[in-house]
């Protein structure tokens, strides 16, 4: 579980709640913040969920001051510009291309996600570990690394938001470093599937 004390309670929409949006919900919920999950259908009782407010993913986005995206790549042309993102709204891409292609002319999927929102400052993070370990952000009470990078609008917030989590975080810049943080996710996807290592690793940082 988080060991940090916030210091400025946020409101964060969580767009998806399967594996990556259910545990960073109740990571940023149990850090205090004010969180609302995203679905399509939000009376519907789903174990797991117990405790989080759920709204439909644009009731969701308004007024929050982070909005996470927590849903397939493929589903991001049909989720994002459903959410009636004003200008400058802070957009938290999450996710990865695992067996899709980043779509034509797109080098990044935060690159796709700052087409389909224009104006929206989007930020990527949260990619780079398995789901399940975004709620305490620790292996065995060591804290993970946590790359972030995008809009220099959003940035520090989704920087204080991981370091709220117990992340150990890396503010990469701008974006222009997306891409590294997506290479990142790649490393480790192969290095879960094709390397055999399974789902409990996370990145970590060594220093004298
Ligand atoms: N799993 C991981 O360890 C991991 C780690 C880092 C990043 N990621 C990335 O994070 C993203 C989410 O991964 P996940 O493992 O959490 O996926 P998941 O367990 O399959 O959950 C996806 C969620 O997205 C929702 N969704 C799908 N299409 C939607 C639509 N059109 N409108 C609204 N909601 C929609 C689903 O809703 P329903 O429940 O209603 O279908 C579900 O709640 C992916 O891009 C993935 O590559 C995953």
């Amino acid at each position: 579980m988080t060991t940090r004390r916030i210091t400025t309670k946020r409101r964060i929409a969580v767009i998806g709640a399967g594996t990556v949006g259910s545990h960073l919900a109740r990571g940023l919920s149990a850090a205090g913040h004010d969180v609302v999950l995203g679905v399509r259908d939000p009376e519907q009782e789903r174990a797991g969920l117990e405790g989080l407010a759920r709204a439909t993913p644009a009731g969701a986005a308004a007024g929050a001051d982070a909005v996470v995206l927590a849903v397939p790549a493929a589903a991001l042309a049909a989720v994002v510009p459903g959410l009636g993102l004003a200008d400058g709204a802070v957009v938290v891409d999450a996710t990865n291309a695992v067996g899709v292609p980043v779509p034509d002319g797109h080098d990044t999927l935060g690159a796709l996600v700052a087409d389909l929102a224009p104006g929206a400052a989007v930020v990527k993070a949260f990619n780079t570990i398995g789901g399940e370990h975004l709620e305490s952000a620790t292996i065995d009470g060591r804290p993970a690394f946590l790359p972030v990078a995008g809009d220099d609008r959003g940035r520090p917030l989704v920087v204080e938001l991981a370091g709220d989590l117990g992340f150990e975080v890396a503010d990469l810049g701008g974006p222009d470093a997306i891409r590294l943080v997506e290479d990142a996710a790649r490393l480790w996807i192969h290095l879960a599937i094709r390397c055999s290592w399974g789902r409990e690793f996370a990145f970590g940082v060594l220093r004298p």
